[in-house]
């Protein structure tokens, strides 16, 4: 039986979003095949071996339980050696961007998903930007400030914003996930308040164009052989797909799969999901999320998220599902494209 290590919670601003995706997976993964070995991490960053009721990760009470193994050792802990494979179903910062990644490849464990430069370049918004208009893909246009510049004269940012976009924009950290930090701005206060905000969560701050847009998703699958599936589309419940909506209101948010989109959008947005998987160098999964203006039909690529929510509302599996992927298969399929990219890259050599 293959040993996956399911790694929940993480030091960031989706922690909780990341216990209810854990949750799923590890409730959808097939046992007979499966043996799981449940990793978790503190807000803190603590990191334990946890063998205790799965209904305390939903809950967010496990770790109170005694069943919490601390400060194992990744090298001589018996429990996390006999891991075959680790699926990160983490989010965000400290999860999504490449640096969990990192520690993946120093002890030279399969893990799932992208690597560690797929996962940073899609996880900065700038440098994602940058990758997909290499490569003719349309975003929105942008400009970044830094953290500096933005606490030293938000004023003058504010000004250089109004010259680009006018108004609305939105304003969004670099590096983050899940609408934290991230406000639009409908005029010089607001606009203001939005860049402090954003400048809690990183050092280099994006401001972009308003759209008014649809928010068309698609689902990738793959290493070489890309997979895409069918577009879903998002309404939100709030004026923008903001933190509330998508998880605390989520119910009120719809989701539509298939997109009603016209057939040559749907087409498009594939063909752009392909390119900027390949871009970003991304291997596993990702959630492609695009914006279609509703007064031009315009496709502007959004975002491209490598390690997707599995929570009950989440896009990512509702797609494979309406593509005839069900959960347990699209677990599997993943953990598989894991070890392929693990056994690929084992053939390389490291010295002359
Ligand atoms: N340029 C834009 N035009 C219109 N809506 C946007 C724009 N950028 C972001 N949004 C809205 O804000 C939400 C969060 O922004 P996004 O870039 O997806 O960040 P996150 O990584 O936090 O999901 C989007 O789902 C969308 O509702
Ligand atoms: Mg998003």
């Amino acid at each position: 039986m293959i040993n996956v290590g399911i790694i929940f919670g993480g030091r960031s601003g989706e922690h909780e979003v990341s216990l209810q995706s854990a949750y799923n997976v590890i409730t959808a993964i097939e046992r007979s095949k499966y043996e799981i070995t449940l990793i978790g991490i503190t807000r803190e960053g603590r990191w334990s071996i946890y063998s205790g009721d799965v209904e305390k990760i939903k809950n967010d009470t496990w770790e109170e339980d005694p069943a919490n193994s601390w400060d194992f050792s990744f090298t001589s802990d018996e429990t996390f050696k006999k891991i075959d494979i680790l699926f990160p179903v983490l989010h965000g910062t400290f999860g999504e961007d490449g640096t969990i990644q990192g520690l993946f490849e120093m002890l030279d464990k399969p893990y799932v998903g992208c690597g560690v430069l797929a996962s940073s370049a899609a996880m900065d918004k700038d440098t994602a930007k940058r990758l997909f208009v290499s490569v003719d893909i349309p975003v929105t246009d942008w400009v970044i400030f830094t953290r500096n510049e933005i606490l030293s004269d938000t004023d003058r940012c504010a000004g250089i914003s109004e010259e680009h976009f006018g108004y609305p924009v939105f304003v969004k950290p670099a590096n983050m996930g899940s609408s934290v930090g991230i406000s639009k701005a409908h005029d010089r206060r607001e606009l203001q308040e939005a860049l402090k905000e954003a400048a809690l969560y990183d050092i280099k701050i994006l401001v972009e164009k308003a759209v008014n847009a649809h928010e068309v998703e698609i689902a990738v699958l793959g290493n070489t052989d890309i997979e895409v599936s069918c577009p879903g589309i998002i309404v939100p419940c709030h004026e923008f797909y903001d933190y509330e909506a998508k998880y605390l209101t989520g119910d009120d948010s719809k989701i539509l799969i298939p997109a009603p989109i016209p057939e040559e959008t749907a087409e498009q947005i594939k063909e752009y999901a392909k390119k900027a998987f390949a871009v970003v160098c991304g291997t596993g999964l990702s959630r492609i999320d695009f914006l279609v203006s509703k007064d031009t039909g315009n496709i502007y690529l959004n975002e491209i998220n490598t390690l997707p929510g599995f929570t009950n509302i989440s896009m990512y599996p509702q797609l494979w599902a309406a593509s005839g992927v069900s959960y347990p298969e699209l677990i599997e399929k993943i953990i598989n494209l894991g070890f392929e990219r693990y056994n690929q890259r084992r053939e390389l050599r490291y010295v002359k």
